[in-house]
């Protein structure tokens, strides 16, 4: 067995996860959207305390698998450097004390992998990662060759829906919140502009939309909010949706994955479905409650780079904030 620990952001979560037949044997995740609600965003130093007292909490639980485990793999990229130390400080500590090999776990590749928990890996595919952190789509063919196709030039699909609904005073995570309002909401009331729609360039960016969206919401009274959760909502999938058709263009999609904890988004869901129905490719998701951040996925790459004999040398494993992929 493998026991994995996430602690990239606001989630501290460990599971246990069996290597000869990818099952699920344990998997535990303490949230800490409460405690950063009333901030409307992730303050670090609180998360990394938090993590403090709720990794070891649940490692207790963890103690009857001890004697059965093969390796520890851990998060340590990319994430906020403050909270992925609490999660690889407890991986060494596990590494040293059970005499077990660690490896260190890409978070992105962790999203990816949140497709195969308790299942074999489907490669080729074409990878939407939507998360706090990133807008990214990669080309995977399998663990170690990914190619990075576009990323975010500034903020990420869902991080600014966390901001949107900051600046509603919503709470946070955004995203569900934003996507309740938007239920009731009119998407073509406030027009919004496509951001990058005459660029060339297949890339993204939410930080001008974010900006428009804020002079409306100041412009406007409750009674309006919902309209503009709505447009926002359709706008925000409107760029993903005309990247990935110019990308489309170039390299029709076979097999296509949304992953990430926006990727819960029902109207991206539903627009991504309509893009893909011409070019007759499949869709992959994940179960809605791994899409966002959980350590079945981390465990499920950790099986994977077991098998492949994949370990970081304890001296050298360190936290890295930003993305290699
Ligand atoms: O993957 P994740 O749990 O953490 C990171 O790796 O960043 O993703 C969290 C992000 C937050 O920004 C949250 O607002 C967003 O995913 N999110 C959503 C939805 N559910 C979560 N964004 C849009 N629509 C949703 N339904
Ligand atoms: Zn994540």
């Amino acid at each position: 067995m493998i026991l994995s620990i996430e602690s990239s952001c606001d989630d501290s979560a460990i599971a246990i996860t069996e290597i000869a037949t990818k099952k699920l044997l344990f998997h535990k995740k303490i949230s800490q959207e409460l405690e950063h609600s009333v901030y409307g965003g992730v303050v670090p130093e609180l998360a990394a305390r938090l993590h403090a007292e709720a990794l070891p909490k649940i490692l207790e639980e963890c103690k009857p698998y001890f004697k059965e485990l093969k390796a520890v793999a851990v998060t340590s990229s990319p994430g906020l450097t403050v909270t992925l130390i609490e999660g690889v400080v407890m991986a060494k500590a596990i590494s040293i004390a059970l005499d077990i090999p660690i490896i260190g776990v890409n978070h992105l590749i962790g999203h990816i992998y949140s497709l195969f928990i308790e299942k074999e890996t489907q490669f080729p595919l074409t990878v939407l990662l939507v998360s706090g952190g990133h807008t990214q789509v990669m080309e995977v063919k399998n663990l170690q060759e990914i190619k990075t196709i576009a990323k975010s030039m500034d903020d990420s699909f869902g991080e600014s829906f966390d901001k949107v609904a900051k600046m509603m005073n919503l709470g946070y995570p955004g995203g569900p919140l934003i996507q309740e309002l938007a239920k009731g909401g009119d998407r073509k009331r406030y027009n919004f502009t496509v951001p990058l729609h005459q660029s060339p360039l297949i890339a993204f960016s939410y930080s001008g939309l974010k900006n428009s969206v804020r002079l409306a919401i100041e412009a406007a009274n409750e009674d309006d909010f919902k309209d503009i959760a709505a447009s926002f909502e359709h706008i925000a999938t409107a760029h993903i949706i005309q990247k990935l058709k110019k990308y489309f263009k170039a390299v029709p999609p076979k097999t296509f994955a949304i992953v990430g904890g926006a990727s819960a988004n029902l109207y991206l869901r539903s627009q991504i479905e309509e893009l893909l129905k011409p070019y007759k490719a499949g869709l992959l998701l994940s179960e809605l409650k791994y899409c966002s951040d959980n350590a079945a996925m981390i465990g499920r790459v950790g099986v994977e780079m077991y098998e492949k004999g994949m370990f970081s040398s304890l001296d050298e494993l360190e936290v890295c904030p930003k993305s290699v992929i």
